[in-house]
């Protein structure tokens, strides 16, 4: 198991560019086995969930080339209707191939996910949803065998706007015949952008960004070789962000949309931090120990996300005051809180909100990363702690991050990764 030994430091200085989205890569991948025809897609991060989403695609028969950010992809020969279980436990949002491939072969066998790191993250929503289509679905020994031969659209109701439900079922509802409407949709710019690469592809789907999108089930158009550039990532500008406010640092986030995070900005510029905005350029400044937040909930877009409650914690344990966070999105998502204290962090965590009394200084000590968010929370905190921390098992972090040390280096962090 790989670690990252860090060498507490202050005051980083210099430029980082933020990479193209994983949370976008992922479904605009699997949403390539719709058609059979080639794509060119680019902006796509070097991590390991998206090399485990290219492997998925090449174990159901598409050819698939990846360099520099840019997949190539021939999804022509699409052979098998079967998701290799192995690769599904290991990438949960493989989950997201369910209504890609009921649209494009009719049928689909796929293992439920389970859960994972984070909490229990069912799919009863998705289910719902593709039943409501008029798939059908049997569940035998953790398998779906599921299978679209009266696909319909329809008008759904979400009860909760996930993310991965609402993408799902997006995905079914292009194939279907006639209008489907889903209310009370989640609103992230990742269903913006597959919303953009679906009508790029020729279907028609409306109101991504909203709570309530349309899809029409009919193509208008059927290119066979496409083009495009998915959006940058939210969350990794966010973590530098976090990264700035931890280290007293003056940073230029490049290729970053800030108002996909304005959410996180607002909070930072609450504690002292000084940002400005030039085009896709972000500078943020901290010259000072930040203030605390009094309360930060992590909602649904755009509220905060729950994607960066780690790494904003770990830049409150050293405000000036206490911030509570509360955690409304998932049930575990603590995990890194017994790592912070073994840091020196005073943090209490009370059902599910989290009091953090902001300390002066944090300390070098051994700690795990126990999730992808989590791990790059005790970067974070390692950045100003005194002495050397270590933070084992950070595979968790190179599911999400690409380039994460060589970006880090890049600032002036004394970073370096061992196996073993
Ligand atoms: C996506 C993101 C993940 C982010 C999360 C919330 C991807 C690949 N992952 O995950 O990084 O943390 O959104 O912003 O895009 N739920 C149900 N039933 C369902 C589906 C979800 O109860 O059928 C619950 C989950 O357990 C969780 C909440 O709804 O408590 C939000 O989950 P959801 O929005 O679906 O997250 P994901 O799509 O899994």
């Amino acid at each position: 198991m790989s670690s990252f030994i860090i060498e507490g430091t202050n005051e980083l200085c210099g430029e980082v560019e933020i990479s193209g989205s994983k949370n976008s890569a992922l479904p605009i991948l699997a949403s390539t086995v719709l058609d059979g025809r080639e794509y060119i897609i680019k902006n796509i991060p070097d991590i390991r969930d998206v090399r485990m989403m290219l492997d998925i695609l090449k174990k159901l028969g598409c050819a698939v080339d990846y360099d520099c950010g840019v997949v190539r992809i021939n999804t022509t020969n699409l052979n098998s209707y079967v998701v290799p279980e192995l690769l599904v436990k290991e990438i949960r949002s493989s989950i997201i191939l369910m209504g890609a491939m009921l649209g494009r072969m009719g049928k689909v066998e796929i293992c439920y996910p389970g859960g994972c790191e984070i909490g229990l993250r069912p799919i009863d929503l998705h289910l719902k949803g593709l039943k409501k289509l008029g798939i059908s679905i049997n569940e035998k020994n953790g398998m779906l065998d599921c299978n679209a031969n009266n696909m319909k659209g329809c008008d759904i109701h979400l009860d909760y706007p996930s993310v991965g439900a609402t993408e799902n079922i997006i995905l079914a509802a292009v194939k279907c015949k006639g209008f489907t409407t889903i209310q009370n949709a989640a609103k992230e710019p990742e269903i913006v952008d597959l919303q953009n690469f679906l009508n790029l592809c020729g279907y028609r789907v409306n109101g991504a960004g909203t709570s309530t999108i349309t899809i029409i089930g009919k193509k208008i158009n059927d290119k066979t070789s496409l083009d495009y550039k998915i959006i940058s990532d939210r969350i990794e500008a966010g973590t530098f962000l976090a990264v700035a406010a931890m280290a007293k640092s003056d940073l230029l986030i490049k290729n970053a949309d800030r108002k996909h995070f304005n959410s996180v900005t607002s909070i930072l510029e609450d504690a002292g931090c000084n940002l400005i905005e030039d085009n896709n350029e972000l500078r943020i400044k901290c010259s000072r120990r930040i203030k605390a937040a009094e309360i930060i909930r992590t909602q649904p877009y755009p509220g905060f996300p729950t994607d960066m409650q780690a790494q904003i914690m770990a830049a409150f344990s050293i405000a000036d005051g206490t911030t509570i966070i509360k955690e409304t999105v998932f049930e575990n998502r603590f995990k890194h809180v017994p790592e912070l204290i073994k840091m020196g962090a005073d943090i209490k965590i009370i059902g599910k909100a989290a009091v953090i009394n902001g300390t002066e200084k944090l300390y070098g000590a051994d700690v795990d990363a126990k999730d992808l968010r989590g791990g790059a929370g005790l970067v974070i905190a390692a950045l100003a702690a005194e002495g050397k921390t270590k933070i084992n098992n950070v595979y968790h972090i190179d599911r999400g991050y690409e380039n994460f040390i060589n970006k880090l280096c890049k600032l002036g962090v004394k970073i370096e990764k061992t196996s073993g």
